[in-house]
C-alpha cells in the first residue's frame, strides 16, 4: 500500500528558527508571516531547530522552555497544526544523519566563506561561541577557538532542508548564503549519485526580508540581541513596544520619505507597510506633512493590534501543555518516518549495507 498521504502531494515547504533568545518583529516580518500564507497551497513543515542553536552555549533549563515556547509561538502566529507539521529538530535523529554525509561532499573552504560563520566566529571568543577549557592556538585567530559546529552549521541547515524534498524555503535575507550552499549540495549528490533531492528555491519576500535594529539600523533586528531596545520580541508588552518604537533612532529631518540614506526612518516604513499589508509609498503618502512622532505612535498601535491577539493565543496555548505535547509528537513521527525514506535512499546510493530485516 503507498504510504504517500493526500497532503504529501502538494509541494513541501520547510523552514525553522533557532530557539534562542526571543522571537521577535523581524522573525516574524520576514518569515513566520509568510509561513502562514503558504499553509493552504503547500505541504508544510516548520520547525524548532534546536540543535543549530546549540552552536552558542545555552542555559540547558531555558533552552528547553523555549523550544516550547517557540512552538506555541509558531501556532499563536497562526500555523494550524491540522494543516502544517511542527516539530523539534531533535526529534528527528535523520537530520544529524544527513548532516554527516553530507559534510562529506562540503568543503572546508565553503563553510569558511560563509558571512555567517565569518561574524559569529570573529566575536567567539568573547561570545558563548567559543569552546570551554580549551586552549587558543598559537598565533591562529578568534575564529581557531569557535566551536565546529558553528562551522558545521550550513550543512545541518541544508540536511533540514534535503530530507523532505523541499521546493521551497521562506527565510529571511540573511539565510541567501546558506541556501544557496543547500542547492548546491542537492545538486553535487545528484550529480555524483543519481537524481535524490529536489533543488530548493528560497522564498524570500520582496519587503521586509531584512528589518533592521530600532537602535542602529545599519545591522539587522535580531533575536538574540544583548540590548532589548533594538528589537521589539512577539511577546513584548503594549508598553514596551510604545517605548522602544518612541525611542528607535531616526534623523534629524522632519519630513516622512522613504530613503535608503535614512535607514531609520526607511525601516520604521517598512515595518509599518509589512504589518499594514500594504506598499511603502503608499504609507509615505498617508504620512505626507505629518511629524515623525504622530507616525511612530501609529506604527506603535498598528504592532499593538497585530501582536496582542497572538500573545492571547500564546498564552491559552502554554495553559494546555498535553496538546503542545500532542502536536510536537505527532509532528516529529510525521517527520521520522518522511526523513527515514530519504535517509534510506541515501545511504543505499552512497553503498552503505542495508540493515537485514
Ligand atoms: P534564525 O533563527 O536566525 O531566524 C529565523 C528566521 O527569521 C528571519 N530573520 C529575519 N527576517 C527579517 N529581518 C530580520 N531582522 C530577521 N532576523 C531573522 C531569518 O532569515 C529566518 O528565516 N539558519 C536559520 C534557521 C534554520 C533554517 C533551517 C531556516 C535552520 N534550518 C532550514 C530554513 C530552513 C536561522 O538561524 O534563522
Amino acid at each position: 500500500m503507498s504510504q504517500v498521504q493526500p497532503a504529501e502531494r502538494k509541494p513541501v515547504i520547510l523552514s525553522g528558527i533557532q530557539p534562542s533568545g526571543e522571537l521577535c518583529l523581524g522573525n516574524y516580518l520576514g518569515a513566520l508571516r509568510r509561513w502562514v500564507e503558504l499553509q493552504d497551497d503547500y505541504d508544510c513543515i516548520f520547525m524548532v531547530v534546536d540543535l543549530h542553536a546549540i552552536t552558542v552555549r545555552q542555559v540547558p533549563a531555558e533552552l528547553r522552555k523555549r523550544c516550547l515556547s517557540f512552538a506555541a509561538q509558531y501556532i499563536a502566529c497562526g500555523i494550524d497544526p491540522k494543516r502544517s507539521t511542527i516539530a523539534i529538530q531533535s526529534h528527528v535523529p535523520q537530520h544529524a544523519e544527513l548532516t554527516w554525509v553530507l559534510s562529506s561532499l562540503t568543503s572546508m573552504g565553503e563553510l569558511g566563506r560563509m558571512t555567517q560563520f565569518k561574524e559569529k566566529s570573529r566575536k567567539a571568543v568573547s561570545t558563548d561561541a567559543a569552546v570551554p577549557d580549551v586552549p587558543a592556538v598559537e598565533g591562529g585567530g578568534a575564529s581557531q577557538q569557535a566551536n565546529a559546529a558553528l562551522f558545521m552549521y550550513p550543512v545541518l541547515m541544508a540536511a533540514d532542508i534535503l530530507l523532505y524534498q523541499t521546493v521551497g524555503v521562506p527565510v529571511g535575507d540573511d539565510q541567501k548564503q546558506h541556501l544557496e550552499l543547500a542547492r548546491d549540495l542537492a545538486q553535487r549528490f545528484n550529480h555524483h549519485y543519481s537524481e535524490t533531492f529536489v533543488v530548493p528555491e528560497p522564498f524570500i519576500p520582496q519587503v521586509g526580508a531584512r528589518i533592521m535594529s530600532l537602535q542602529d539600523p545599519t545591522k539587522k533586528m535580531s533575536k538574540s540581541d544583548d540590548n532589548a531596545n533594538n528589537s521589539i520580541a512577539l511577546l513584548d508588552p503594549p508598553d514596551a513596544i510604545r517605548r522602544k518604537i518612541r525611542r528607535a533612532v531616526t534623523d534629524s529631518e522632519t519630513e516622512i520619505a522613504y530613503h535608503p540614506a535614512r535607514p531609520g526612518l526607511a525601516n520604521l516604513l517598512t515595518m509599518y507597510a509589512v504589518l499594514e499589508g500594504k506598499p511603502v509609498e503608499q504609507v509615505v503618502q498617508a504620512y505626507s506633512g505629518r511629524s515623525y512622532s504622530d507616525f511612530k505612535s501609529d506604527l506603535a498601535e498598528l504592532a499593538i493590534s497585530v501582536l496582542e491577539p497572538i500573545q492571547q493565543r500564546y498564552r491559552e496555548l502554554m495553559q494546555d501543555r498535553s496538546h503542545l505535547d500532542q502536536v510536537l509528537a505527532d509532528g516529529a513521527r510525521e517527520c521520522r518516518r518522511r526523513a527515514q525514506r530519504t535517509l534510506s535512499k541515501v545511504y543505499r546510493k552512497l553503498g552503505l549495507v542495508e540493515p537485514a530485516r
